[in-house]
């Protein structure tokens, strides 16, 4: 990014604070400096003018986090038509292929990157490709975006086609970016022998997060079942290798039976519900309400590209959709998520997933990844109902990054 001078950095922001979307978003204001909220009040006044007064309807709100995504696939949106596992093999390992060629990585990851500062989404969980210098490339393209990401090279010994498989796996150099974090990423079971999620384990042993996707579809799971026969189920694979802990997100979890649910809550995984992807290549409906009665911690992924919307809104949205789905095809007792706790959940809900209790509010002391927002509709009681169902990129009319006003 182009850096400013110090004394630019320093703001403050008037308009429609929303600070919780169970309530109206009231007139206010946000002091920031050296990236993070540093003051915030409300403006009862709201006469004087300032050079950051925003529209009088304008809402400012934290900006998105995604807890699961895949930078390589950006370019793959929307290939329809296969189930998992043959998706996979024709049209997602080629596409991370291609990052073989580290200016290729370098360009696409940043063209990813844009899209997610379009779409308002400045913290992530994500991937990378099975290529150590994927990391690389990840640093070099976010230095010109500034996201705050958690990302890890793709661990997986099998099931690919070869130039996916047999890379050295990186260890966790601390980096640069007090931004960056990096996580272990083995891919899945179907793609990593037993001796490639003991590598995982070891990578994690320093406490990283680590992320995998678990009993996705039912193709998957049979698969698994056969390579893994001497575990009880799925999640039992990853728990046999100390992969099931507190700063582990698993997505997807759509076919799990009771004991399943029970060790992850045992082990206080996070599940990362990924709506969009599950409808998208048919694999099946989550059961929030079972993770719900295990006490499971939930987060919400786009899943990009299984998932096509790279807007949170759309995917907390999906959410919804898919249990008033589960309930009008008659499964008992479901518990319909309100407008206002979805949208909670891709911004703070997320970011206390992700361990980062300072990222996805309006707070003092939280990072100043700030949002503003020009509806055409007034920001009334239903702002949150309203802004999900009607989502449009467009309305965002300024992004703040760390406290620096960024572009589109
Ligand atoms: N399972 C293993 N790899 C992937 C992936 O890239 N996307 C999805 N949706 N599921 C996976
Ligand atoms: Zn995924």
């Amino acid at each position: 990014m182009i850096p400013e001078p110090a004394d630019m950095t320093a703001r403050r922001l008037h308009g429609r604070l929303l600070i919780d979307p169970d309530q109206p978003a009231e007139p206010g204001w946000i002091d920031v400096a050296d990236g993070r909220i540093v003051d915030m009040g409300s403006d009862t006044a709201g006469t004087n003018p300032t050079p950051d007064r925003v529209g009088e309807h304008d809402v400012i709100c934290p900006a998105f986090v995604d807890a699961h995504l895949h930078l390589p696939q950006f370019e793959s949106i929307g290939h329809d038509g296969r189930p998992l596992l043959a998706w996979l093999d024709d049209v997602i390992f080629p596409a991370e292929a291609a990052w073989a060629d580290r200016a290729v990585a370098t360009e696409r990851c940043h063209a990813a990157l844009v899209r997610l500062r379009r779409a308002g989404t400045f913290t992530f969980a994500g991937y990378l490709t099975a290529h150590p210098h994927s990391i690389d490339a990840f640093v070099a393209a976010n230095a010109r975006v500034g996201l705050r990401a958690t990302v890890g090279q793709v661990l997986m010994d099998r099931a690919a086609p070869d130039p996916l498989l047999g890379h050295p796996i990186r260890p966790l150099d601390p980096p640069d970016d007090p931004r960056l974090r990096l996580s272990v990423n083995p891919r899945f079971a179907v793609s990593c022998s037993d001796d490639c999620l003991q590598a995982a384990a070891r990578l994690a042993a320093s406490g990283a997060i680590i992320q995998t996707h678990l009993a996705e579809s039912a193709a998957e799971c049979a698969k698994v079942r056969a390579l893994f026969p001497e575990d009880r189920e799925y999640a039992a694979v990853y728990d046999r290798h100390r992969l099931l802990t507190p700063r582990t997100l698993l997505a997807h979890a759509v076919h799990l039976d009771d004991a399943a649910w029970s060790l992850l809550a045992a082990r206080r995984c996070v599940v990362v519900h990924c709506p969009t992807a599950n409808t998208f290549l048919g694999s099946g409906l989550f059961d929030r309400d079972a993770a719900c009665r295990h006490g499971i911690r939930l987060a919400l992924g786009s899943d990009v590209a299984a998932g096509p919307d790279v807007a949170m809104p759309r995917v907390a949205r999906a959410m919804i959709e898919v249990a008033k789905c589960r309930a009008m095809a008659g499964a008992p007792d479901v518990d319909v998520p309100s407008p206002a706790a979805a949208w909670r959940l891709i911004t703070s809900g997320n970011a206390d997933a992700l361990g980062l209790p300072d990222a996805g509010r309006l707070a003092v002391g939280a990072t100043a990844d700030l949002l503003v927002l020009r509806t055409p509709f007034a920001p009334d009681a239903d702002l949150a109902s309203r802004l999900l169902y009607g989502w449009d990129d467009g309305f965002i009319v300024s992004r703040m990054i760390a406290g620096r006003m960024a572009p589109e």
